[in-house]
């Protein structure tokens, strides 16, 4: 079965051809990213607006090699997002569905994100129950998966998402939006492998599957308000670290709580290389087998839509599809 997916959530336009779930025919991704820079975050306004402009055309060139004859169903991410941004993607699926006659499948944005671990060559070996990390830029969300479309929510950030504390930190130390791959680069100059500065892990030691990442943010404030010629690179170096520790440690809990047999991961923090090295190097200590979604398919995509589309099917009438901004589990 060929599905075709629509994503266009946040600030990314992506359709995405996935051959029974699994296998990327195509994936076609644009980013108004840069366009945001100036304002420190993502305006909401610029992103709906870019949608219109470029949907036509992302669709155009996935479909370049493919007639749209050979696509079976259409998939399309309804929620959680912006308003503005999500409605061009919904509308657009909508009448794809309408007009050709096919299917259409509805798909949480959130369960796209870790359905992009099944797009790994070895995606086969993904046993249930499982744990899945989301780490977005508006998300931090912990679900127990006990099969395809059987999902528990167990836990999440009580304030800020991981993505974002990444975001609003790069803001305070003066880099550029999405803050996250900023703070990566510039940890990785920092000349160390330890730092003195801590910045707290919050509820690093709670026994629960929440996060809370608004302290770490008002900590790293503070201490460069207080430390003029503060170092940036410890700074991102020491921030970077006290982020991916309390992920990787709750993940883990989790996945030992509930004795799965794989963790999956997804979102754009999943990107982050000293989150993936950590996360795999815990995940083998204690025999659990942990997906991560190639580098390229972390971010906004539409393969990972078709790919949820495919296992969960969630078929939906297009002319009763509406958008849905604050969707969640
Ligand atoms: O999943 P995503 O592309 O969009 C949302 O659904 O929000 O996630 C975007 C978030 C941003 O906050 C961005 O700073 C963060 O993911 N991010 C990273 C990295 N790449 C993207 N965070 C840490 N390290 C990275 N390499
Ligand atoms: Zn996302």
């Amino acid at each position: 079965m060929i599905i075709l997916g629509i994503e266009s959530t946040c600030d990314e336009t992506s359709v995405g051809i996935v051959e029974d779930g699994v296998k990327v025919l195509s994936n076609v991704v644009a980013s108004s990213a840069s366009m945001h820079q100036k304002y420190g975050g993502v305006v909401p306004e610029i992103a709906a607006r870019q949608q219109v402009k470029v949907i036509k055309s992302v669709l155009e060139e996935s479909l370049s090699k493919f007639a749209i004859d050979s696509v079976d169903a259409f998939a399309i991410a309804y929620g959680p997002g912006l308003i503005g941004s999500l409605l061009v993607g919904v509308e657009t699926a909508k009448t794809l569905s309408i007009v050709f006659n096919k299917p259409l499948i509805k798909v949480n944005h959130l369960v796209g994100h870790f359905y992009a671990t099944l797009l790994l060559k070895n995606s086969g070996q993904i046993l249930f129950p499982a744990i899945a990390l989301v780490a977005s830029g508006g998300h931090t969300d912990l679900l127990l998966i006990n099969a395809h479309g059987d999902f528990r929510w167990i836990g999440g950030t009580l304030d800020d998402a991981a993505g974002e504390s990444f975001d609003k930190v790069a803001r305070i130390i003066g880099l550029k939006y999405p803050g996250g791959p900023e703070i990566e680069k510039l940890a990785g100059k920092f000349n160390g492998t330890k730092s003195d500065l801590k910045f707290p892990s919050s509820l690093m030691q709670k026994e629960n599957f929440n996060f809370s990442f608004s302290g770490i943010k008002t900590s790293v404030l503070n201490y460069t308000l207080k430390n003029k010629g503060y170092d940036k690179t410890e700074v991102a170096f020491s921030f970077e670290e006290s982020v991916v520790n309390v992920l990787v440690r709750k993940t883990i809990f989790a996945a030992k709580k509930f004795a799965v047999k794989s963790v999956l991961v997804g979102g754009g923090v999943s990107a982050n290389h000293k989150f993936r090295s950590l996360i795999l190097g815990e995940s083998k200590k204690n025999n659990i087998h942990c997906f991560l979604p190639e580098k390229n398919l972390s971010g906004d995509n539409g393969a990972m839509i078709a790919a949820a589309a495919y296992f969960n099917k969630d078929f939906v009438d297009p002319l009763k599809l509406q958008s849905n901004p604050s969707l969640y589990f």
